[in-house]
């Protein structure tokens, strides 16, 4: 059979020799150990509820073994073989113990980061001798930095930031001397001084991240200054005062300084800047630093943010900065510069977002700002800004983001049609007249629409209602007329207050003639249209599977399995059948097959996966089952026939999240809808954060997230678009009319997906949580109910009536802090909203207790 051989191709030695090495006895304690043998003592001191190091067994090499690497794979015997440990993001926990880990010969890296501990740092880590490389970042480290570590003697790499390390950094820790490259202690809790012997003494490193803890000290250690190497410097919150140091000026090598949000004072050094010629990040940013910007920062042309918002800088920016080619961020809002804008450099510029906000600009906005082909944000309200808006103030393909409001801006608002990309269009406050344009209506994902304090004449438009507004506020014009039904009924009528000529329901002015029924006419005729589309689709979607079924000859096909199922391609094929659909999404039917044994799998066949390579389909299959967490869904293997893939996954019972939230009753306890979300928030944090590439899950919806034992969730379905290709996933996202309230608005003109989609999606997991409302009902007589814009609509009003009403009104404040949550993730604009490690620390709070780890379904034996 054809498809054997494929599948034993990669996973099956796991299971083998699990087998062997349960029947083997344990080893007696007194022999000479092994390099496995201290492994695997390691191992025993480790909480492992994924099964991350199960491959972890006498009978394998250990170099093969999963998350440990040897620069020889041969070499297993060899002391100088160097080996590297990755077991970060592993959901590891227990009471770490070093001991045995420290006499693996060759032992160069370690990495434990973003695990779940609960300890002090091991002193007897200061015993791995060949250690180069330590990384304990976000794994729930406390007590004070042992002091003991500085004996690691090859050390070049220390990361210990994210932890809750206290107390001061000890100046011992300067015998690691000018070998080490990377220090990075930042998010903890250290305090107290750096002492200069310390800092004299690190003369190596390339990274030094003191970041976010609480010191006591007041200036910043000129003595940073000498560290002539340093390339990365994070300085940022942790309460330095007083000025910028000259010696900082030596620090040529720098890519990144970061000194915001302390208290720092004072002017920026003269000659500032001049020497850093590979400067790329400046935040000087919530600071109280004064006096003008030194010119020559126009001369660090490798910059692309310059950062220093909420200072008290004066005079003009300087001029040079608006040139520099690689230039992408200019934030600099809430300062005192004065002066006009400069022309952009058109095509040339890369600028991406300059905020300008409440300074003393003064004179018009540069007509050029419509060349810069990459502005996705130009905000500049409070300032003196006076003539008339550019009319290619959005022309940017990019731009979402515009807010001049308080200006002096006169003139009428222009045509804005090339405003694709447009959030929120900000203009209150001006001397703006004449009409409000309709065109605005035609705006794909316009959401913010603030117009008001002005001298606008005219209607409403009625093409407004064609939008998917959050916000519009129209207030204090001369507007007059019917205002469109709708708006009135979905937005509270003070956003239309001042403009008395305005009448409609609700208003003060009722208007006197029977309304028009030509706009329902036209909705209902818009409803009926996309009805037909859908079913066009549906019946092309139906006509290509049926070809696929009953074409020709039986088809040449492959399974490929990464875990033993009991399954053959035929009966894979027979299972294909509409009684054992359990589910339809964008790219195709999900079946669910019962096996001979009992087990269940679930299939997700992708329709549209067209004329995919077998080789192609395998390397990306076998990388995404590779992905193994206790929050992501197992992926058993898949099904390869005449270009078109079937994705096999564990079934667990409880169904998926989607099953539960459109039940008769949805009366999950808030505890368990908590366990939910911070499940799924970890699986996507997994994604995101402990890959490279980044895995991006680019379809979580609630069907995506399966259920197992009390609530605990698996994502699934993530990255079909690796295996079925772009143009495919597109084609089959743009095609599903049914999942659009989980796509961020920016999803469907953005040109590469982001994990901000993914983090907006969440939000909408995280607002059905919280509302217990499905994200979108059926379209009923009305409209459908999409939950982000119902949530919207009434955060202004009372959040009480958001709420799940069925929850204990105990609960209440955690379920504040969640919806709090889920707005930031569903904010329209990307850069405001969280990333996911962001997410999962926020629902730390909220859960209730630490819960036991659900114990994963057993896994079957395979047959030999
Ligand atoms: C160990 O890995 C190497 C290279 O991947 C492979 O050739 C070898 O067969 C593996 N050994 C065992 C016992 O699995
Ligand atoms: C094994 O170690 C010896 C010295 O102990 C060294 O000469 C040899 O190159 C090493 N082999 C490998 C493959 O690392
Ligand atoms: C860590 O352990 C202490 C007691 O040993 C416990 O009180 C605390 O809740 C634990 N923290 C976490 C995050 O598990
Ligand atoms: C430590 O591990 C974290 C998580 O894997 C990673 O983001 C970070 O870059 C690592 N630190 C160093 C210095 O490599
Ligand atoms: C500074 O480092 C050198 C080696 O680079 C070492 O000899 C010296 O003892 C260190 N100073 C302190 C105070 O640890
Ligand atoms: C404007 O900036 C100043 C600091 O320059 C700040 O104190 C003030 O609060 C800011 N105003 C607004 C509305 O943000
Ligand atoms: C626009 O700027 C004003 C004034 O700075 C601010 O209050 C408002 O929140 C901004 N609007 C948006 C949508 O950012
Ligand atoms: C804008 O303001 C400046 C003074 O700041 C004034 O000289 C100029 O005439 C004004 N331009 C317009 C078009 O109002
Ligand atoms: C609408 O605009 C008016 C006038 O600028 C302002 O007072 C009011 O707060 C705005 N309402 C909202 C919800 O932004």
């Amino acid at each position: 059979m054809g498809s054997a051989a494929a599948a034993t191709s990669f996973p099956l030695f796991l299971l083998v020799s699990t087998l062997i090495a349960a029947s083997t006895p344990p080893s007696s304690a007194a022999a000479a150990q092994t390099p496995q043998d201290l492994l695997l003592d390691f191992k025993a001191s480790l909480q492992d509820p994924s099964g991350a190091l199960s491959s972890w067994s006498r009978s394998a090499p250990y170099c093969n073994w999963s998350h440990v690497s040897c620069t020889s794979a041969t070499a297993a015997a060899n002391a100088t073989v160097s080996v590297s440990l990755a077991l970060q993001g592993l959901g590891l926990s227990g009471e770490l113990s070093a001991a045995s880990l420290c006499r693996v010969p060759g032992l160069a890296a370690l990495s434990l980061a973003s695990n779940a501990f609960n300890q002090t740092v091991p002193l007897d880590l200061s015993r791995c001798a060949s250690l180069a490389s330590l990384n304990l970042s976000s794994a729930g480290f406390w007590g004070p930095l042992p002091e003991q570590l500085a004996a690691l003697p090859a050390l070049v790499s220390l990361d210990l930031s994210g932890n809750s390390i206290e107390g001061q950094v000890p100046t011992g820790l300067a015998a690691l001397g000018s070998r080490l490259e990377v220090l990075n202690l930042g998010g903890n809790r250290l305090s107290g001084v750096l002492h200069p012997a310390l800092l004299r003494n690190l003369t190596g490193l390339h990274l030094l991240d003191l970041s976010g803890n609480q010191f006591t000290e007041s200036e910043l250690p000129p003595e940073i200054g000498e560290m002539s190497s340093l390339r990365w410097l994070f300085l940022q919150g942790s309460g330095f005062a007083g000025a910028i140091p000259e010696s900082f000026l030596g620090l040529e090598q720098l890519q990144v300084l970061d000194l915001s949000m302390n208290s720092l004072t004072g002017a920026v050094p003269p000659r500032f800047s001049v020497r850093f010629q590979k400067l790329m990040t400046l935040d000087l940013s919530q600071n109280g630093l004064s006096g003008p910007f030194p010119e020559e920062i126009g001369k660090c042309l490798m910059l692309q943010r310059f950062e220093v918002h909420d200072n008290a800088f004066t005079g003009e920016l300087p001029a040079g900065l608006w040139s520099l080619p690689d230039l992408r961020v200019i934030r600099a809002q809430n300062n005192r510069f004065t002066g006009r804008l400069p022309e952009f450099s058109g095509g040339q510029s890369r600028l991406e977002q300059v905020q300008l906000d409440n300074n003393s600009f003064s004179g018009v906005i540069p007509g050029s700002i419509g060349l810069v082909r990459t502005l996705y944000r130009f905000s500049a309200s409070l300032n003196g800004l006076n003539g008339s808006l550019p009319d290619n103030v959005c022309d940017s393909p990019a731009m979402s983001i515009v807010n001049i409001s308080r200006n002096a801006l006169s003139g009428t608002i222009p045509e804005l049609r090339n405003c694709k990309r447009l959030v929120s269009l900000c203009l209150a406050g001006n001397g703006l007249t004449g009409p409000i344009p309709a065109s605005l209506g035609d705006l794909p994902v316009l959401t913010y629409i603030d117009l008001s304090s002005n001298g606008l004449t005219g209607g409403v438009p009625a093409e407004l209602q064609n939008l998917k507004l959050a916000l519009l506020n129209v207030s204090y014009n001369r507007l007059s007329g019917r205002v469109p039904p709708s708006l009135i009924s979905e937005l509270p009528a003070v956003f239309l207050q001042g403009n008395p000529g305005l009448c409609g329901p609700g208003l003060p002015n009722d208007c006197d003639d029977a309304p028009s029924t030509k706009h329902r006419g036209l909705a209902l005729a818009a409803t009926v249209a996309s009805f037909l589309t859908g079913v066009a689709l549906l019946a092309v979607g139906a006509l290509a599977v049926c070809r696929r079924l009953h074409g020709g000859e039986p088809s040449p096909w492959k399974l490929v399995l990464f875990h033993p199922v009991k399954i053959t391609g035929e009966e894979l094929l027979a299972g294909f059948h509409d009684r054992s659909i359990i589910g339809r999404g964008a790219f195709g039917k999900v079946y669910l097959i019962e096996l001979q044994d009992g087990q269940n799998i679930a299939v997700k066949r992708l329709v549209n996966s067209g004329k995919l390579k077998f080789r192609a389909v395998k390397n990306e299959m076998k990388a995404l089952a590779k992905v193994r967490h206790k929050n992501i869904a197992k992926m058993l293997g898949f099904f390869y026939s005449e270009g078109e893939v079937s994705i096999i996954y564990d079934y667990l019972q409880t169904g998926s999240l989607q099953d539960l939230i459109c039940g008769p009753k949805f009366t999950v306890g808030w505890k368990d809808r908590v366990r939910i979300a911070m499940g799924v928030a970890q699986g996507l944090a997994h994604l995101h954060h402990d890959h490279t590439p980044q895995v991006l899950h680019r379809d979580l919806k609630a069907s995506n997230v399966l259920l197992g034992d009390e609530f605990e969730p698996r994502i699934a379905g993530f990255g079909i678009d690796r295996v079925v290709g772009e143009m495919a996933y597109q084609t089959s996202m743009a095609s599903d009319l049914n999942y659009k309230c989980y796509m961020a608005p920016e999803q469907s003109c953005a040109k590469n997906p982001t994990h901000l989609m993914d983090v907006y999606s969440f939000g909408v997991i995280l607002l059905e949580l919280v509302t217990g409302k499905p994200a979108e009902q059926p379209a009923s007589h009305d409209d459908s109910v999409d939950i982000v814009r119902w949530v919207r609509r009434r955060i202004n009003v009372a959040d009480s009536e958001i709420l799940d009403p069925s929850i204990s009104r105990a609960a209440r404040q955690g379920m504040q802090a969640a919806l709090e949550l889920a707005l930031r993730c569903t904010s329209v604009m990307p850069d405001q909203r969280p990333a996911m490690d962001e997410v999962v620390r926020s629902l730390q709070p909220l859960c209730f207790s630490v819960h036991p780890q659900t114990p994963l379904p057993t896994e079957i034996a395979l047959e030999p």
